[in-house]
């Protein structure tokens, strides 16, 4: 649609400079006056005049009587004036022959873009907190995540995924007090983050009778950060045990970081930041602490070091932001956190534009909201936490089952189950705008005829199985009926809805296009023969319009995270 747009506003500009050539309107204006009418039976685009009265000295209904006139343009059947209104009517067969060109004619995939080429884009998303449970609240970061990066490289762009862990802090003093007191190898090795988290819970449990456990805690942290060997190792094996799990959950999202660089990866880099912030001037002493003071921005101060000397959380992500500029010199750098830390990232974005880092405007937060499960908020601190990986598990095991009652044929395939499962939450998941607080049903989110996963999964792998038993006919592109050119239409709208996701960094635009996109799919199927058709050419068309929504159904799939088996 976006080339017959272009096409549409050329030709109206054209008729424009024929009537009075310093009319001042550029393409670039007039292509966002276009719309689609609300009623199909009115055309299949319109061109409202009313912003060209003005200049023109005319009223709208004027403008689009002599626009009409004559009006040529490549791809439009017919324009016809209606009150203010210019009405076009798409030359239905050229539009889905030309509209076939480009989902099929080789190349890069229909819809991407080359505007990133030759620039850089680091994401920095998923990133949990060892030791602490990976819960369903990262389920936002880690596949809104990942679904801007897909779209990122869509885009063109070179893209690279970082891991921000938390790795460094004091929870790693009270687990290595924790392990030394209760803790076995064999259980860790055994139960992984599950043990972990167990011990740590209990620290805190143990640690209500008996204080001098933070004591111990704080010193094994100390000691920690002057590299005392042994609990080193320690931690360093915490993180190894985490990682190795965290990737079990990642490769059922298909998903690989190009950097596991937690935090205290930025351990060594952190001093010159507290150099640079002082010889600037910009912080000061707060009751012992440093910080750098942002009030006249409305905003509390950025803390940069405690009371003791040692270093927080916005000391390291200014640390890290200066390092990934130096190494990766992106062109931007975008984080996925909950909501919860906007303060954060307009704190010390804000530090970095004070400190002269002029790039801070290409840093990006993208925020989401939060998540409950059946209604139930969920909460780390009361322990009503639902880990990723038992929703994944629980998920694939209902996926399975009702396969296995569907199609019999894929009974205990569980490459096609895992597919479905994990999709079946990933697609829920990323429906909604990111910033709306969802709840999350896991039955709502499996249900085969809901607009789910598993629907737009399934629609694929009917398009899969049709174009497995056509035979190879020869190309026609003649006039369309109603419900064949509404699917044309539908795909014509992808290059133009990825634009918009991209841009408002909104991946569930582009789930709600699969969407739409299924419903004509599969309102096309239920009216039109495919491949029974009446005649030749009818036929031939119909395979090539369900060949073109196989492509780009597994285009916006593949950009939500969600895999589309060929048979589900
Ligand atoms: N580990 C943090 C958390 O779980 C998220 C880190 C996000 N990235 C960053 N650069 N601050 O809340």
């Amino acid at each position: 649609m976006k080339e017959l747009k272009n096409n549409i506003v050329k030709a109206i500009l054209k008729k424009l400079d024929e009537v009075n050539p310093d009319h001042g309107f550029h393409a670039e204006e007039l292509i966002q006056y276009l719309e689609y009418p609300p009623d199909d039976k009115m055309g299949d685009l319109a061109f409202p005049c009313f912003r060209l009265s003005k200049a023109l000295r005319k009223a709208p209904p004027m403008i689009a009587a002599s626009l009409a006139e004559d009006f040529l343009c490549e791809g439009i059947a017919k324009a016809e004036a209606a009150g203010p209104y210019l009405n076009f009517r798409i030359d239905r067969a050229r539009f889905f022959e030309r509209l076939y060109e480009n989902i099929t004619g080789g190349g890069k995939p229909y819809g991407s873009k080359t505007d990133g080429e030759g620039k850089t884009v680091v994401l920095d998303y998923s990133s949990p907190n060892v030791a602490k449970p990976f819960h369903i609240g990262h389920l936002g970061t880690t596949v809104i995540g990942h679904s801007l990066k897909k779209m990122h490289e869509f885009a063109g762009y070179k893209c690279i995924g970082v891991n921000h862990l938390g790795d460094w802090g004091t929870q790693f003093g009270k687990l290595t007090v924790a392990y030394r007191k209760w803790g076995d190898k064999a259980a860790v090795e055994d139960k992984g983050i599950d043990e972990l988290v167990r011990l740590y819970v209990k620290f805190h449990d143990e640690a209500k009778n008996d204080p001098g456990l933070e004591d111990e805690a704080r010193a094994a942290f100390t000691s920690l950060e002057h590299g005392d060997p042994e609990i080193t190792a320690l931690w360093r094996w915490f993180i190894d045990i985490s990682i190795t799990e965290y990737k079990k959950t990642y490769k059922q999202l298909d998903i690989e970081f190009d950097y596991y660089t937690g935090e205290s990866f930025y351990t060594d880099k952190m001093p010159a930041v507290v150099e640079e912030l002082k010889e600037k001037g910009l912080l000061t002493l707060d009751d012992g602490a440093s910080i750098v003071d942002l009030e006249q921005y409305g905003m509390p101060p950025c803390l940069i070091l405690k009371r003791d000397g040692s270093t927080l959380y916005p000391t390291r992500d200014i640390a890290a932001a200066i390092y990934r500029k130096k190494t990766f010199d992106f062109d931007k750098c975008i984080y996925v956190t909950s909501a919860g830390q906007c303060l954060h990232f307009a704190q010390w974005f804000k530090v970095l534009e004070l400190m002269g880092r002029e790039w801070y405007k290409d840093l990006v937060h993208v925020p989401y909201g939060t998540v409950s499960l059946n209604g139930e908020k969920l909460a780390t601190r009361t322990g009503n936490v639902v880990l990723l990986k038992d929703l994944f598990a629980e998920a694939i095991e209902k996926a399975a089952a009702i396969m296995d009652e569907k199609n019999p044929a894929l009974k205990g395939n569980k490459e096609v189950a895992e597919a479905v499962g994990v999709g079946a939450v990933v697609f829920y998941y990323l429906s909604s705008n990111r910033m709306r607080d969802i709840n999350f049903v896991l039955e709502d989110a499996l249900n085969f005829d809901g607009n789910t996963g598993p629907y737009a999964q399934y629609t694929y792998a009917r398009t899969c199985a049709i174009l497995k038993k056509a035979e190879q006919t020869e190309k026609a592109f003649s006039d369309q009926n109603d419900d064949e050119f509404a699917l044309a239409k539908t795909l014509s709208l992808f290059p133009e809805t990825f634009d918009a996701a991209l841009h408002d960094y909104e991946p569930s635009i582009i789930t709600r296009y699969a969407l739409d996109l299924c419903a004509a799919f599969n309102r096309f199927y239920h009216n039109c023969k495919v491949l029974s058709a009446e005649d030749g050419t009818t036929k031939a068309q119909r395979i090539e319009l369900v060949e073109c929504t196989n492509k780009v159904l597994a285009s916006a799939l593949e950009l939500i995270c969600v895999k589309h088996p060929e048979k589900i």
